[in-house]
């Protein structure tokens, strides 16, 4: 116990330590400048780019001088999007990637800036008029550096070394079930802001309150005890605040909002204005999320999740999904499927798909990418999801629809990992105790004498919610029939059986009893039975098959039938859906919610 409480103040002070905590939504501000468009770059494949200066982006003038180097008339690469996309020759790339741009800057009306990337996988290292500004390790949540004093009145100079090697020690580690998409993959900014500035706000409704919003700003600068005012005009709040001298403010606010819900996604226009007339605006929903038994409450009713997952990638395009317009495609297929529940695999997805899903009422589980072969002994390891965690927490806290963070997926229960995962589990809870804390276990076992699938896992015994990815007629053959298919899997809590389906081509027809066909009617068929399984489930809160769109992946290699794709989506790469699509939009449709 005194090992596990020594660990405990070590993960809070260590999020203390480090938290440069980045600029709560840059889109919701003035004053902000995006850097998007087309970067010159430079492959480095034998990573000699920090040895050769390319940070310096010089030019050679002496006679006797020259470079074997240069910006100028080198590569293009679009930002944001990941870089494998946009060249044949990099379509495999993992390595080393120098983006360069220069960019106009306005410093007479602002005090500090900032440069904010929303995502860069999997490895960035900063550099702004040939000095290092910093580097981040995660490829799916934001990070900015402070270029007060670098910054210059007109042209600037970026330079941002990208890395997406796959690593032992990183998160995912070798080897994953997607593509390895590298580059910077979201919008970049440029934030100018007064001298003290909002630099962070939660605004949610309280846990376990419909009456009570709660939440907090936190300012950054020299003058941090000051007034500050949370205006909600639709409730007619206009709520003054005032900060201490650490520039933080906590407050409740007896309201009555129309609560957020599926059917009826109301937003309401949230601003924060500070004394120096800042403000920041954002669209906010009042939701509560709990658990009763094995019930998962929506506003105190039970509600099932009818969801689907997904990847961050436009399969048309064989590329990251970054815009408003990718998300718009996305969000389209998701409703159409009749889903009201979305996760969003594997890996917190940018902060488009995660405004737009909410606005069309999708209550989202969001996780940090600890998939599969984690390397839970190593610390380093625990800091990097404890970083991930808290960035993915803290990006996403004011979403009322993020409903479940989850810790992790199908990873192999010991001593390490569990230890790792209570910790994470912890936190979570720390950090935000108005959601729910989940995570996906492939390892529920069939016993054979009993027809029945149980569970021996420490972990999904102390989550809230137990997500449960099971490939019954794909990895796993029928057993016995369907409906004679028993299930004693955390029985004291809501599971969500967050994984399920098999491959299939679009077109291929017959043959339903073949796995290896890759029909449309084995796929169907198997959903069809995976359904019926799904009646004996007692505690089943929720189902989301495994994949709204077939996605690229290297793990996929088969000639025909694969091609370097996962085939297990209920919609083609080309957009066609097939039979098993209808099958679930046919389930959800008719779905006693209650
Ligand atoms: C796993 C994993 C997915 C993977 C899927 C599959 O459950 O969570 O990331 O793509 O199975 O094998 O298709």
């Amino acid at each position: 116990m005194k090992i596990f409480l020594i660990t405990f103040i070590y993960l809070i002070l260590a999020i203390g330590l480090n938290a440069q905590s980045f600029i709560m939504n840059p889109y919701g501000r003035d004053n902000t400048k995006l850097l998007n468009g087309k970067w010159n770059a430079i492959v480095d494949q034998y990573s000699r780019g920090e040895k050769k200066q390319f940070y310096l982006n010089q030019i050679a003038t002496e006679d006797t001088k020259f470079l074997e180097y240069g910006f100028e008339g080198a590569m293009r690469l679009d930002v944001p999007g990941d870089f494998n996309s946009q060249y044949p020759e990099l379509k495999y790339y993992e390595g080393d990637i120098w983006y360069q741009r220069y960019f106009e800057a306005n410093k007479q009306n602002h005090k500090r800036s900032f440069i904010y990337f929303a995502g860069v996988s999997y490895e960035a290292t900063v550099w702004l008029n040939g000095k290092k500004v910093g580097n981040h390790e995660g490829g799916f949540t934001p990070f900015q550096f402070e270029v007060t004093d670098l910054l210059k009145e007109g042209k600037n100079d970026i330079v941002v070394k990208v890395n997406n090697n796959r690593k032992k020690d990183r998160i995912p580690a070798m080897n994953f079930d997607w593509w390895n998409y590298g580059g910077i993959l979201r919008d970049v900014f440029l934030v100018q802001t007064p001298d003290t500035f909002i630099r962070d706000y939660k605004i949610q409704l309280k846990k376990n309150e419909k009456k009570i919003i709660s939440g907090y700003v936190q300012l950054d600068g020299a003058k941090l005890s000051q007034q500050v005012t949370v205006s909600i005009p639709e409730l007619k709040i206009e709520k003054i605040v005032s900060t201490n001298n650490n520039g933080y403010a906590s407050f409740e606010i007896k309201a009555k909002p129309k609560l957020w819900n599926p059917d009826s996604p109301k937003m309401y226009n949230v601003s924060i204005i500070s004394e120096q007339k800042e403000q920041v605006k954002d669209e906010i929903g009042f939701r509560n999320i709990s658990v009763n038994g094995d019930d998962i409450l929506l506003n105190g009713e039970k509600v099932f999740l009818k969801g689907v997952n997904f990847h961050e990638e436009i399969p048309q395009r064989l590329g990251r999904a970054y815009s408003t317009a990718d998300a718009a495609m996305i969000i389209e297929e998701v409703t159409a499927l009749g889903c009201n529940f979305i996760r969003t695999a594997h890996y917190p997805q940018n902060e488009h798909i995660i405004r737009l899903a909410e606005k069309k009422g999708l209550m989202i589980w969001e996780e940090i990418p600890l998939w599969q072969g984690i390397d839970f002994k190593n610390p380093v390891v625990l800091d990097k999801a404890i970083n991930m965690l808290r960035e993915m927490i803290y990006r996403d806290k004011n979403r009322a629809g993020i409903i479940i963070w989850s810790v992790a997926n199908e990873t192999k229960p010991s001593n390490y990992r569990d230890k790792v995962l209570t910790d994470l589990i912890n936190l979570a809870h720390e950090l935000d105790d108005t959601r729910l804390v989940g995570a996906a276990f492939d390892n529920p076992r069939y016993d054979p004498e009993t027809s029945t699938f149980n569970i021996k896992d420490d972990i999904s015994k102390i989550v809230d919610v137990v997500g449960v990815n099971k490939y019954m007629g794909w990895y796993m053959p029928w057993p016995t029939d369907p409906s004679n298919i028993k299930w004693n899997v955390a029985l004291d809590k809501p599971l969500i059986m967050t994984e399920f389906g098999c491959e299939s081509l679009y077109g291929k027809i017959g043959d339903k009893d073949k796995a290896h066909s890759w029909s449309e009617d084995y796929q169907k068929d198997l959903y069809l039975k995976n359904l019926e399984m799904f009646k004996n489930i007692p505690n089943l809160s929720g189902t989301s098959p495994w994949v709204l769109f077939d996605f690229r992946s290297p793990y996929r290699c088969h000639p025909k039938n694969q091609e370097g794709w996962n085939r297990k989506g209920l919609i083609s790469d080309k957009g066609q859906r097939k039979k098993a699509w209808f099958v679930m939009k046919n389930y959800y449709n008719n779905i006693d919610m209650k």
